[in-house]
């Protein structure tokens, strides 16, 4: 069932117009759609899973995709973006981000890297690329929090930049449009504005409900960096490891699951509402048609009240799920040791 003609790739009848999905304007000029897919299988989901969601997601109206090397299902999600644009969606009507993974730091390494994401998702260029996390901290995927890597170290501006400039280089040679960081802080970010040749267009940060970052996500809004906020739901098929006992769950605040009841929706689509209302790009992941549908939709629906958007901006609880304890890199550390709590970079 579709709206347009047999053949092409066809919006789903209770699908969205991606032309009225809400747009972000990045610093060169260029929009990006304002909720994005995330494709991270957090152990629990097939990369086939998730390969089938993003033609799924694609029919009923998603333009961008989240994507990242070390998720390891990019050459599966490549033979998707295949199908959907071989369907006839117009490869700039599509926005895709891919992530260096942190053994992939060396100058040497990037370019290769980069490579590899392109050749995997089988396209010509992409539209963002990020440094996944600032420091080159390899471990293997779902180890253990306690893991270290042997040569691990703190975020070492120069190293940080050498990193950035083979980014800014990818930029020059027209393989992608846009490149940004994740998992930054403020004090990261100032040093990387301060000497960046090209300037980060966005920021991908942990931000739902619960852990709203208000000064990380002020301080990138003024700074004309767009905040794609992960784990909107508040990841709550997360892997074990990522759980402890003090994490908020932002799908039982009562304030958010009173505005559910009123809409006649699940609280997690009350959480996507409110992120996309407030400014930054949430990028929801689910398998799940009937979720990621409604998901898109929320963004597109009668806006949240007043009141509604500051009971919601009222469950901050600074509770912060993804806390990177693995790359950590010396003993004794705890994991608030990664985000510059007191406005220093800790070394
Ligand atoms: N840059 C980074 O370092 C970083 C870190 C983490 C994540 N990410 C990105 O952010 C994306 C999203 O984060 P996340 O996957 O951790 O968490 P999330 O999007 O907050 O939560 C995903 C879970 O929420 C549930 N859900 C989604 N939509 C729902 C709906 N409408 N109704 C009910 N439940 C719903 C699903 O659980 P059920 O399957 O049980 O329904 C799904 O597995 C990732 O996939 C990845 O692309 C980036």
């Amino acid at each position: 069932m579709s709206q347009t003609t047999p053949g092409s790739f066809a919006i789903a009848d209770d699908g969205v117009d991606p032309r009225r999905v809400p747009q972000r304007v990045l610093w060169t000029g260029a929009r990006m759609p304002a909720i994005g897919l995330g494709t991270f299988g957090s152990d629990r989901f097939s990369g086939d899973d998730i390969a089938a969601a993003v033609i799924g997601a694609a029919e009923v109206g998603y333009r961008h995709f989240d994507c990242a090397a070390v998720y390891g299902n990019e050459h599966l999600i490549g033979a998707s973006l295949e199908t959907i644009l071989g369907g006839g969606i117009p490869r700039e009507e599509l926005w895709v981000t891919s992530k260096l993974w942190n053994d992939k730091h060396d100058p040497a390494d990037v370019i290769p890297a980069f490579r590899s994401s392109l050749r995997d998702l089988r396209l010509e260029y992409l539209d963002l690329y990020l440094i996944h996390w600032p420091f080159p901290n390899h471990h293997a995927p779902g180890v253990d929090v306690t893991s270290r890597a042997p040569n691990a170290r703190p975020y070492i501006h120069e190293e940080f930049m050498a990193t950035w400039r083979e980014l800014e280089n990818l930029v020059d040679m027209g393989l992608v449009r846009h490149i940004g960081t994740s998992n930054m802080t403020i004090p990261k970010l100032k040093l990387l504005l301060r000497d960046a040749r090209i300037k980060p267009a966005c920021n991908e940060m942990e931000q739902h409900p619960c852990f709203q970052q208000p000064e990380l996500f002020k301080f990138v809004m003024e700074a004309g960096i767009v905040p794609i906020g992960f784990a909107p739901i508040g990841s709550p098929t997360r892997p074990d490891r990522d759980r402890t006992a003090d994490d908020a769950v932002d799908i039982e605040e009562p304030a958010i699951v009173a505005i559910a009841r009123r809409l006649g929706v699940h609280p997690a689509t009350v959480c996507v509402k409110w992120a996309a209302q407030r400014g930054q790009v949430p990028i929801p992941f689910s398998i799940y048609r009937n979720e990621y549908l409604s998901n898109l939709r929320s963004t597109v629906s009668e806006p949240l009240t007043d009141e509604e958007m500051a009971a919601v901006a009222a469950c901050d609880r600074n509770s912060r799920l993804i806390k990177g304890q693995v790359f950590l890199w010396k003993d004794g550390q705890s994991w608030e040791d990664l985000w510059d709590l007191d406005g220093t970079i800790a070394q």
